[in-house]
């Protein structure tokens, strides 16, 4: 890739999609860990936008640019039109979903199961770009059940390619149909990432993106200086967002300095404020931070503290307040 836009070097580490995990609040603590990672929606469906009218699915933060909106579905019309009021929201990117396998996900033939119908896809994909100017993107399995992948995925990025989608992320895995859970299929089927990386050699001029498996920065960065043009972490992130996200800006991007997970929660506080007073748990605001001192002194309390206070009437950002202090102490001991 010659002529990276500021999106695609944002794609160059990112935070995936991931269901009942990244919402708006954690969308936003991770922003304040990294000025400059992608970050990506929970899937929405284009049916909810489109028939069922749920607008408040795409509320979002203005600090959380550049942000991408994930949408699930396989009907070019309906999909333009999901895009289109994505795009109207403020969503940098508009990417598919071509990756989950899930049940629900599957009898609306949408997800993994468009690894099959290369060609619908790329129908998506030519209405969703000829509907928005945002950028329209693709996340992917190396295939599905008993396919090839040597064979099927260069296909399926060639037909998206001539559809107009010049970034995609590969799950470096397969997903099967049937037969393994959604968690399962996220650690069953072997990772390939040789695969991953013979297609950016295939496709120069595609931006590719690897998933699934990586847990630090360090193998982050392996992947970019083996030519990848971008790489997306999700549990790690979730799990552990200060230990992926916190010096990404300077190793990652080189610019910014490393952030901290002390500063984040202080700066959520007046978010957590404002959120509440809107009607918001803290606890829905809270659940995201039960990671960010994963390894560190302190952190067990720090747990504790949070989920078993945020759920109480009443508990507000004091409760935050008084767990940081606690995590503090520790490390100053
Ligand atoms: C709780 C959870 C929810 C997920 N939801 C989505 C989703 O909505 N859309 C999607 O494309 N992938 C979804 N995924 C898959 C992730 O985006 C990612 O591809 C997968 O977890 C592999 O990356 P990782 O090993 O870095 O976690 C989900 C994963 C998890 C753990």
């Amino acid at each position: 890739m010659k002529d990276f836009t500021p999106l695609h070097q944002a794609a160059r580490l990112s935070v995936a999609p991931m269901m009942d995990w990244t919402d708006r609040h954690c969308r936003y603590l991770h922003r304040l860990l990294s000025r400059e990672a992608l970050l990506y929606t929970e899937m929405v469906t284009a049916p909810a936008l489109v028939r069922g009218g749920a607008l408040h699915l795409l509320e979002f933060n203005p600090q959380e640019h550049p942000v991408a909106l994930q949408l699930g579905g396989s009907d070019p019309e309906e999909l333009a039109e999901a895009a289109r009021l994505g795009a109207e929201a403020g969503y940098d990117e508009i990417n598919l979903n071509c990756g989950c396998p899930s049940d629900r996900v599957q009898s609306g033939a949408f997800g993994a199961v468009l690894m099959q119908t290369p060609e619908l896809v790329a129908d998506c994909v030519a209405a969703m770009r000829a509907a928005v100017d945002a950028e329209v993107t693709v996340k992917c399995r190396i295939g599905v059940d008993e396919q090839e992948p040597e064979e099927v995925l260069p296909d399926f990025l060639e037909k998206i390619r001539a559809a107009g989608c010049i970034r995609v992320t590969i799950h470096a895995r397969k997903a099967w149909l049937q037969g393994l859970s959604p968690k399962e299929n996220r650690d069953i089927p072997p990772l390939d990432y040789d695969l991953v990386h013979r297609m950016k050699a295939a496709f120069p001029d595609l931006h590719i993106s690897i998933n699934g498996g990586i847990t630090t920065l360090a193998e982050a960065k392996a992947h970019l200086d083996r030519g990848l043009d971008g790489v997306m972490v999700g549990r790690a992130a979730y799990h552990q967002p200060a230990d992926v996200l916190c010096a990404a800006d300077p190793e990652i991007y080189g610019t910014g300095a490393l952030s901290d997970a002390g500063d984040a929660v202080r700066q959520m506080l007046p978010y957590i404020e404002a959120r509440l007073s809107e009607g918001a748990k803290l606890n829905q605001i809270t659940r995201h931070m039960l990671g960010l001192f994963a390894g560190k002194p302190g952190a067990r309390q720090w747990r504790r503290k949070l989920s078993e206070g945020a759920c109480r009437a009443g508990a507000g950002p004091d409760l935050v307040q008084e767990a940081l202090a606690q995590v503090e102490t520790r490390a100053a001991a």
